[in-house]
């Protein structure tokens, strides 16, 4: 039996042969278009060659397309486990040619492969072409398939699009008849949904592009995209008409059964089917990066895993068991797609986590659910409330609630699941406006309910297409904005990173067919990513298409310095100790700065331990991994959180380091891990480097560090070299000895100035030992100075030294530093009763044009404007005596 991994190669080597280059798959998120969910064919990653936007050195090509339809125009959800042919994931054959060669080519190019390779009954063979399509029709015609068998189709089945726009054209389809042992009719026919006749290929004709507003192009080149499901091509030539037949999924079927001990292929063979479909397009998106949420991609990701939790508990499974078929997959597909194994850690542990958090919420509400029903009347649908209430408090799904519904013929009231909805989001809402914050922030809000979150795609990439869903200008929303215009635009989802967490808001460029944005700064208001900017030139229009660019440069130094901080975090933890929480951060394209709860500054070893280490860790430049999880699962594994933070249902959780020894929490090695929402480097070593600048204080007791990586750690690093130089010069020093000079001259100076002060000191004193100087009246000892140059604070000091001198006595001095007047008196204890220096000092600064002057009666001291009658001024003390 021929295995699909050798149809694979057969169909890939086929075209090879044929001059086609074979491609790889693309990633199943898609990079280049904004309104596609999911990437839904083979010809996506192609899109702009068919339009002539691109070009490549190849004008044919052929690939194997991974591909999921669970959401947007293409969807086969709800029908997978109860038809034979649908899945949520499977693989795309196809060949292409980007206006080379076209329908008289491509026609004979399907009908050889498979019935020359690939051996089909021709008589099994039946085919569609679009109903204006005559050359289609004759091409077949030549090929000997009979008219009849060549059925003209008008509806949307034979003209292809993939999605609301973009490149499109008519098709012709090929059909394999399984036979009248099996219901269905052909196509066209009112029984065509059957089994029995199924489409295996399915040829475009790619000559239009359709555009948002409803128009449609003529495309300039001519060219083709076709597409031939692996899964049902493997089940035909398997002998089968059922793609879960194959050798690929009877692999991962049984795998499933031996999980949980359940036959097969007995009665609950639909739910193996389920969880082996589901099993594959949960282990692909998540080895493409997409992690279960609660919104947009993430959320049609849990809905598919929750929905195979459900049929794995119907299967009677008491453990969490998705995540032990991943071998099997892996066994399968690996080779392939080499990915999945490379990814195979992330996947199972994922899966793991959200089964094991499912598991209490789906048994209560499976129980809620079950008593619902029995008190329903026959016939009727189950109330939207209910279905709401299994969503918001169980975390059902709408379409796991219609799926466990659908076996026993009841319906769900979806209009009534949307209201209540709505309800709590109005209720959210009305809770939100009177929180005090602006009124006019409303606007957020309204474009939030009609447009829905923003969805984040700046973990993976820094370039992406993004639909623009609200310009808003001067407060309101206007349908276009033109050059010069101050802006704010909305889009459906977008690679800038809005400010939170303490990292700075992304900028870089907006682009669409009409005109250019600069984005200066992203901030999220009520769940929706605003983008900032001034249009540069052109138009742009609400519902335009935009290619969106990130300033690659400054988005580098950013991730470099928030993972930096996370470093410096857990290095500041190991030197201080567990009390060592962050108090906040800022992660910005320059520099970063990380407040943290410490009493007392670092010492020079701490600071030096912490640089070290955070180094250390860059150096050894192991992967940083994100994960997430629920915030209590976050906390077990000891991860850091900020105190105190409001946290949602899950958290990413980063982690980077690897210790030799034992870690911390469950995680034994990694050395950092926290809840962080922020953008990070890929591996510690696109830091670069790290420099402390230091450590001050921020408040009581917070300790607030600076510093900085990358080029410009390096830049600063030059610089202090540079400083050093410049010193070395001056110092006429080696730069090594410039610290020990400077000690020296600092030493030399203060002896200096030690010296310096004592002979002013002798200087103000007059070289008197005896007091000669002074002179007697009314019985009062007196001595009156004018000094110069000696400042007025060392004037009281010169007074006491005169008082112990003298033993008894009145002193005045005088000194005129710095062009004005100081005036000091002192008069000894046993004389104070008498005389009162501040009577002294008063008097003699009346004479230097000085006000007041104050003080106690044994010493006071009083100010000037002049010195110049300083003898007038002592003669005036003086004549206080003699009164
Ligand atoms: N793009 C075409 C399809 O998906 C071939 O059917």
């Amino acid at each position: 039996m021929v295995g699909v991994n050798d149809i694979r190669s057969t169909f890939l080597s086929y075209f090879e042969k044929n001059g086609h280059a074979v491609v790889d798959s693309s990633p199943l998120v898609p990079r280049n278009d904004p309104t596609l969910m999911f990437v839904n064919s083979g010809m996506v990653q192609f899109k702009n060659l068919f339009t002539g936007v691109e070009t490549r050195d190849y004008q044919r090509a052929t690939s194997a397309q991974k591909c999921v339809r669970a959401g947007g125009k293409h969807n086969d959800l709800d029908n997978v486990g109860y038809t034979a042919r649908h899945h949520t994931f499977f693989e795309m054959l196809g060949n292409f040619s980007f206006g080379d060669y076209f329908k008289k080519e491509a026609i004979p190019f399907a009908w050889d492969l498979i019935t020359k390779d690939f051996g089909i009954d021709k008589s099994r063979l039946v085919t569609t072409v679009y109903h204006t399509d005559d050359e289609a029709f004759a091409i077949w015609k030549s090929l000997g398939v009979p008219e009849d068998r060549i059925i003209r189709i008008a509806t949307s089945d034979n003209f292809w699009q993939m999605g609301p726009t973009g490149p499109c054209g008519p098709c012709t389809e090929i059909f394999y008849d399984h036979g009248d042992h099996i219901w269905g009719g052909p196509p066209g026919s009112a029984e065509e949904d059957g089994d029995r006749f199924i489409e295996i290929w399915n040829v475009v004709f790619m000559q239009n592009e359709q555009f948002a507003d409803g128009t449609m192009r003529e495309l300039d080149m001519q060219s083709i995209d076709t597409g031939m499901g692996l899964e049902r091509i493997a089940a035909l030539l398997q002998g089968s008409h059922d793609n879960y037949d194959t050798d690929l999924f009877k692999a991962l079927i049984e795998a499933s059964a031996q999980a949980v001990g359940v036959d097969p292929y007995g009665d609950q063979n639909v739910h193996h089917r389920v969880i082996a479909d589901h099993l594959r397009s949960t282990s692909f998106l998540i080895a493409d990066g997409v992690l279960p949420s609660n919104e947009g991609r993430g959320y049609v990701l849990r809905r598919i895993m929750r929905r195979a939790m459900r049929h794995a508990h119907l299967l009677g499974a008491k453990d969490p068991m998705m995540y032990r078929l991943v071998p099997e997959l892996v066994r399968q597909m690996g080779q392939a797609y080499p990915e999945l194994g490379r990814a195979q850690p992330m996947i199972e542990e994922t899966l793991l986590l959200e089964e094991t958090r499912f598991k209490t919420t789906l048994d209560r509400g499976l129980k809620l659910l079950d008593a619902e029903l029995e008190g329903m009347a026959e016939g009727t649908a189950l109330p939207g409330e209910t279905a709401f209430k299994l969503y918001d408090t169980y975390g059902f799904p709408l379409d796991l609630t219609q799926d466990a519904l659908r076996e026993k013929g009841v319906a769900v009231d979806t209009d009534g699941f949307t209201s209540a909805m709505a309800a709590q989001k109005a209720k959210a809402r009305a809770a939100w406006s009177g929180s005090g914050e602006a009124a006019d922030e409303s606007v957020w809000f309204d474009i939030a309910d009609a447009e829905g979150n923003t969805e984040f795609l700046g973990y993976d990439t820094e370039t992406a297409e993004g639909q623009i869903r609200a310009i808003v200008q001067d407060g309101a929303v206007v349908k276009t904005a033109t050059g010069g215009a101050a802006v704010q635009l909305v889009l459906n989802q977008t690679p800038f990173y809005a400010e939170s967490g303490g990292q700075v808001g992304d900028t870089g460029v907006l682009k669409t067919d009409g005109g250019t944005v600069r984005i200066s700064d992203v901030r999220k208001k009520a769940g929706v990513f605003v983008h900032f900017g001034e249009v540069l030139d052109g138009t742009i229009t609400t519902g335009d298409a935009a290619e969106l660019v990130v300033d690659h440069t400054r988005r580098s130094a950013i991730r470099a310095n928030h993972s930096a901080t996370h470093l410096l975090h857990e290095a500041l933890r190991v030197a201080l100790g567990d009390h060592v929480a962050q108090r906040g951060s800022l992660n910005a394209e320059d520099r970063l700065r990380f407040d943290f709860s410490h009493s007392k500054a670092m010492n020079a070893d701490e600071m030096a331990q912490v640089e070290r280490d955070v180094n250390a860790f860059i150096r050894q430049n192991t992967p940083v991994d994100t994960r997430i999880m629920t915030p209590d699962e976050a906390r077990d594994l000891g991860a850091q959180a900020l105190f105190g933070e409001k946290y949602g249902d899950e958290v990413r959780v980063v982690s980077m380091g690897k210790l030799a020894g034992s870690g911390k929490g469950s995680d034994k090695n990694t050395y950092s891990l926290e809840l962080c929402g922020g953008t990070h480097v890929q591996r510690t070593g696109d830091i670069g480097a790290f420099v402390m600048l230091g450590d001050s204080a921020s408040s009581s007791g917070v300790r607030r560090i600076e510093a900085l990586t990358g080029q410009a750690a390096q830049d600063y690093l030059r610089g202090q070299d540079h400083l050093l130089a410049e010193a070395a010069l001056v110092l006429k020093a080696p730069a090594s000895e410039v610290p020990a000079r400077i000690k020296s001259l600092q030493d030399e100076r203060k002896a200096l100035q030690n010296e310096v002060a004592e002979l002013r000191k002798k200087a103000a004193m007059g070289g008197a030992e005896g007091g000669s100087d002074a002179v007697t009246i009314n019985g009062v000892p007196f001595l009156g100075q004018v000094l110069a140059d000696v400042p007025g604070k060392d004037l009281r000091g010169l007074i006491d030294e005169h008082k112990k001198r003298l033993g008894s006595g009145a002193i005045v001095l005088i000194s005129g530093a710095g062009g004005k007047a100081a005036i000091a008196a002192g008069v000894t204890e046993d004389l104070t009763d008498r005389v009162s220096a501040v009577d002294l000092v008063k008097a003699a600064a009346a004479e230097l044009g000085g006000k007041g002057g104050g003080g106690r009666a044994d010493m006071a001291q009083a100010g000037g404007p002049s010195v110049e009658n300083a003898d007038a001024a002592l003669l005036a003390a003086q004549k206080v005596l003699e009164d």
